[in-house]
């Protein structure tokens, strides 16, 4: 019989015999259940520059002087102290300017920014400080931005003056225009030459972030984001959550109220490989948790934040491994209160009635009286238990119990550790059914051999009554060798994806990590979004997670291969599909993926249609695999669209070697 076949495939060859056709069949008479809207999402972490130095639109790195060196990021020149009594009491540094005693000479502060700050030429920015003038009295200042370091006669792109008076702290504001378009400018604040003038939280933000917010956020990265149209948008992170150590967890409570008396707080991205370590890299909390609730309004996505479970970062504190105690490194069982507090107080930040509850009254002071509609919370990121010690679940239990009490109508989201598999997601998927939480996160992280082979991982998931729901909350192809977003990763992840959209009874939802990156201090890659001060690409794995979002219909639909589904099988010459239906276009939409060297030819069996229908076939294809888009060809990798007519019941097709097809048929 081998010898059969290997016969008949070198016949095959020498004959110009194409591949056997394989038939998908897709029962579009039967609408399947319904594709959560929550499906695609986003998940945002502040790393490599996501927030400060990215999304988050402040120019000015180092803004309140708090960085344990308190001149990070800034030149001083001439009679300039820090000073420790400041107007904020979060954030008590300012910075002094008392005049040279000469008037060639100058007192000069200049702010380096993130990389430098991105500015466009004829655009408005709003640079805003708080001041005063100790001795009383009025100071001018000035404002300049400049380029210096182009060869130019003139080094201003643009400049303001203020004047400041009285020994009173107030905000001052001016605008700039700069005349050229510069990606490395630097921000001056040139003293009175003649008065002292104390300044505080100096402020450059482009007028034109996206909806116009004063504390917005980048228009172009903003909108990468809307045009993902996600479901749900997971913040704020990752293992920002938990913290090195518990002090420098993620607070929420400190990243809401006025952004001048936000308290700074490190970044665990600064320094958690040493290959690239970026010192001046710490969080504002600028974009803080009412940043993210409006954020996820306005870009149409259900909000998911995550909190601490009073771990600190177990990958960094793990006891089993020696040397530290529990109590020293996670909050002692009898002290989580203040933690389930965070957990409940957060509940009603977002949803509460701001004449009942103090935090939803600030939820208004801060421009948003109406609830946000919170309907998700998770607790924990990758935590887990050890062999003798449960550390994590018996600190869940504890804080499912207590909050389900006063908020039962959230779903709560545990974890299933940083693995995919193994021993410690063998430990922990069943405890989170056990302690019926609504849903678990997921982390896989994994080469191109995993995700191929795991096509069929959730087929055989528990459902129904009992069983938690899937939130697939990290995940991306990390090439083998290939660490990029190269087009076969993202080829990877669109041949998963079948898997997630074929079990959305049991998938909830699904977020790619990380999401954002800038070029000059990324930390982690491959990322969905990356960009300079001015530029931004979108990598070939967001729009594998837009053609999934955009396309991701209203109903599940069975499509089988000898009826078995269709997953990269050993019979399945690396073909992955699914299908959907979506309703509200009347369309049927089928998704295939040949991960394979070879042209596929395939017979889509479309039981329950019949005649000629209208169609649309979007393509994602790159000849080479190593490929990737960059800020120099922003769009080499991207999908193409193409109308066509599919014939039903039966249309032939052939889907070329190493390729992502998506079908839109008109029913
Ligand atoms: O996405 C980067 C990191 O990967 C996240 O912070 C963490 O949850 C995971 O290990």
């Amino acid at each position: 019989m081998k010898k059969i076949s290997s016969l008949f495939a070198v016949l095959a060859v020498a004959t110009g015999m194409s591949a056997q056709t394989h038939t998908f069949d897709i029962n579009t008479a039967k609408v399947g259940g319904a594709i959560p809207s929550t499906m695609y999402g986003i998940f945002f972490e502040d790393i490599n520059y996501a927030a400060d130095g990215g999304l988050y639109g402040e120019l000015v790195m180092n803004r309140s002087l708090e960085f344990p060196n308190h001149f990070a990021g800034w030149d001083i020149s001439g009679k300039v102290t820090l000073k420790d009594d400041g107007p904020f009491n979060k954030n008590p540094h300012y910075v002094r300017l008392a005049p040279s005693g000469h008037s060639d000479k100058h007192t000069m502060i200049e702010n380096r920014g993130f990389f430098g700050m991105g500015v466009k030429g004829g655009e408005e920015y709003r640079f805003s400080v708080w001041a005063r003038v100790p001795d009383g009295g009025t100071a001018k200042i000035w404002i300049d931005l400049v380029d210096n370091a182009t060869m130019t006669d003139d080094q201003k792109l643009g400049n303001a003056g203020i004047e400041v008076s009285g020994k009173e702290w107030k905000k001052y504001t001016a605008i700039l225009k700069p005349k050229a378009t510069f990606a490395k400018a630097h921000l001056r604040v040139w003293g009175d030459s003649k008065v002292t003038t104390d300044l505080e939280h100096v402020s450059l933000f482009p007028v034109d972030t996206y909806k116009g917010h004063e504390n917005g956020m980048r228009k172009d990265l903003a909108e990468s984001l809307e045009q993902l149209k996600p479901g749900i948008f997971r913040f704020p992170g990752g293992c920002i959550v938990e913290g090195t150590d518990l002090a420098t967890r993620y607070q929420w409570k400190n990243s809401v109220g006025p952004v001048e008396n936000r308290p700074l707080n490190e970044n665990r991205w600064h320094y958690t490989f040493t290959s690239r370590y970026f010192p001046d890299y710490y969080q504002s909390y600028g974009l803080g948790f009412f940043e993210f609730f409006q954020l996820s309004e306005e870009i149409g996505a259900e909000p998911l934040p995550v909190l601490s479970v009073g771990l600190s970062c177990q990958f960094q504190n793990n006891i089993e491994r020696g040397g530290l105690k529990e109590e020293d490194v996670h909050v002692p069982i009898d002290q989580l209160q203040p933690y389930i507090d965070d957990v409940i107080d957060l509940i009603d930040f977002a949803n509460g009635d701001p004449a009942k509850n103090q935090w939803a009254k600030l939820r208004a002071d801060m421009g948003h009286p109406a609830p946000f509609n919170l309907k998700y919370v998770g607790i924990g990121n990758e935590q887990w238990d050890y062999k003798d010690n449960p550390v994590f679940t018996k600190r869940l239990k504890i804080f499912l119990d207590a909050v389900r009490k006063v908020h039962p109508e959230i779903k709560y989201i545990g974890t299933t550790g940083p693995d995919s598999e193994g021993d410690k997601f063998d430990m922990l998927q069943p405890k989170m059914a056990e302690l019926k939480v609504d849903l678990y996160d997921e982390h896989f992280y994994r080469n191109e051999e995993w995700f191929l082979k795991s096509g069929n991982r959730y087929d055989n998931y528990k459902r129904g009554k009992g069983a938690p729901k899937v939130f697939a909350g990290e995940y991306a192809c990390h090439g083998r060798g290939k660490k990029w977003n190269h087009f076969n990763a993202a080829l990877m992840e669109a041949a998963f994806m079948t898997d997630l959209e074929r079990n959305a009874d049991v998938v909830e939802m699904a977020t790619y990590a990380p999401l954002f990156a800038h070029v000059e201090g990324w930390q982690w890659r491959p990322d969905a979004i990356w960009y300079d001060n001015l530029n931004k690409f979108n990598s070939c794995s967001y729009y594998v997670q837009q053609l999934y979002s955009l396309n991701k219909g209203t109903n599940m639909l069975s499509l089988t291969m000898n009826g078995k589904p269709v997953a990269g099988n050993a019979d399945q010459d690396g073909l992955f599909a699914s299908a959907v239906y979506d309703k509200n276009a009347n369309e049927v939409i089928v998704k295939v993926i040949n991960t394979g060297d070879e042209p596929q030819p395939v017979t889509l069996n479309l039981k329950g249609m019949k005649g000629s229908h209208a169609a649309q076939l979007i393509t994602l294809h790159s000849d080479d695999l190593t490929a990737e888009n960059t800020l120099e060809q922003p769009t080499k990798i991207v999908p193409k669209t193409s109308s066509l007519n599919v014939n039903a019941p039966s249309q032939d097709i052939t889907v070329p070697a190493r390729t992502f097809y998506i079908y839109r048929i008109k029913k």
